[in-house]
């Protein structure tokens, strides 16, 4: 396990759930709570330790499920040791991070993000079920999308919320800011994942497309395809992935450039854009503060 988790730990990210967590704590703190005690943040990194936990051990499995081979700029765990270890992996850091969280001594914040990993796995299932449909509504792609990701990041600024001394109703308005902010990044990921470059991004690209996963991207160019693009997807996605690699290549080469000719990077950011502009309302009911702009920069940074 110290092997495996070294390599985990190099692998660090955008860290952007864990600034949520953190983000979400100040505000509520700088809002409502003022008491005195430092106690406070102390759980709030916690928090937002076990909430990075809890999305790298998604990714140590998603990475299984996509059949990655970079993350982060570095070989997946999948790759350099197999998929069991990897498995394994994201099972250790799961318990890890339960295990940070139930020293919290918070059985709402406990309960918000057990059941949010529930939700994350039920997305994953929910997206399988739709692998090589050419039909998937754009509405279920949105509750896809929301179950998998938007779920954490809204669970990761309201249990933040909470243990910066939030009503739960102030609370809930955070969840909203992390739930909106997460389906406009979803939306953006799955927009590089079609036209972003792996080199840049040090990730594995064109996996949605690999394994028949119809994204907004892909939704929204087969509804604008003319007849010939059209019923060349469906061949793609009646063969329910059985084609050699030079051909997926080819494919993703092709709808490549049919989605610049579509402008679909400019469409899918007016949708993300929308939900970051539902997620800064969530905001206005907090008074100025610099935890408030930096959920605030959080959202531009998003749109870079
Ligand atoms: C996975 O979505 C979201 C999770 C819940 C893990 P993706 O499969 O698009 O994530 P990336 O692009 O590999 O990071
Ligand atoms: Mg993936
Ligand atoms: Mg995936
Ligand atoms: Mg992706």
């Amino acid at each position: 396990m110290a092997e495996l988790t070294r390599h985990v730990a190099r692998m660090s990210g955008k860290r952007i759930r864990p600034a949520l967590a953190l983000l979400g704590a100040g505000l509520a703190h700088s809002a409502h709570g003022r008491n005195g005690s430092s106690a406070w943040s102390s759980r709030a990194i916690q928090l937002a330790a076990a909430v990075e936990m809890i999305h790298t051990a998604t990714l140590l499995h998603d990475d299984v499920i996509d059949g990655a081979t970079l993350r982060r700029g570095l070989s997946t765990l999948n790759a350099k040791w197999g998929d069991t270890l990897s498995v394994l992996s994201g099972d250790y850091l799961y318990a890890k991070a339960f295990c940070l969280l139930s020293q919290l001594d918070n059985p709402t914040v406990l309960n918000l993000m057990s059941d949010t990993a529930r939700t994350v796995c039920e997305g994953e299932v929910a997206q399988i079920q739709h692998q090589y449909d050419l039909t998937l509504t754009r509405s279920n792609y949105l509750k896809i999308i929301g179950w998998k990701t938007a779920s954490l990041m809204g669970a990761a600024a309201q249990s933040g919320a909470l243990l910066g001394g939030a009503s739960a109703k102030q609370a809930a308005k955070l969840g909203i800011f992390g739930t909106n902010f997460g389906l406009a990044f979803q939306i953006l990921d799955d927009t590089q994942d079609l036209m972003g470059d792996e080199e840049v991004l040090g990730k594995s690209l064109g996996t949605d497309l690999a394994l028949g996963q119809l994204t907004l991207p892909l939704l929204y160019l087969r509804d604008a395809a003319d007849p010939e693009l059209r019923s060349q997807l469906a061949q793609w996605f009646n063969g329910n992935g059985s084609r050699t690699a030079a051909q997926a290549q080819e494919q993703l080469r092709l709808l490549k450039q049919e989605a610049a000719t579509h402008k679909v990077p400019a469409y899918c950011r007016r949708v993300a854009k929308g939900y970051l502009s539902k997620a800064q309302s969530a905001l206005s009911s907090f008074p100025e503060s610099p935890f408030k702009s930096s959920f605030q920069a959080l959202t531009d940074y998003l749109l870079q």
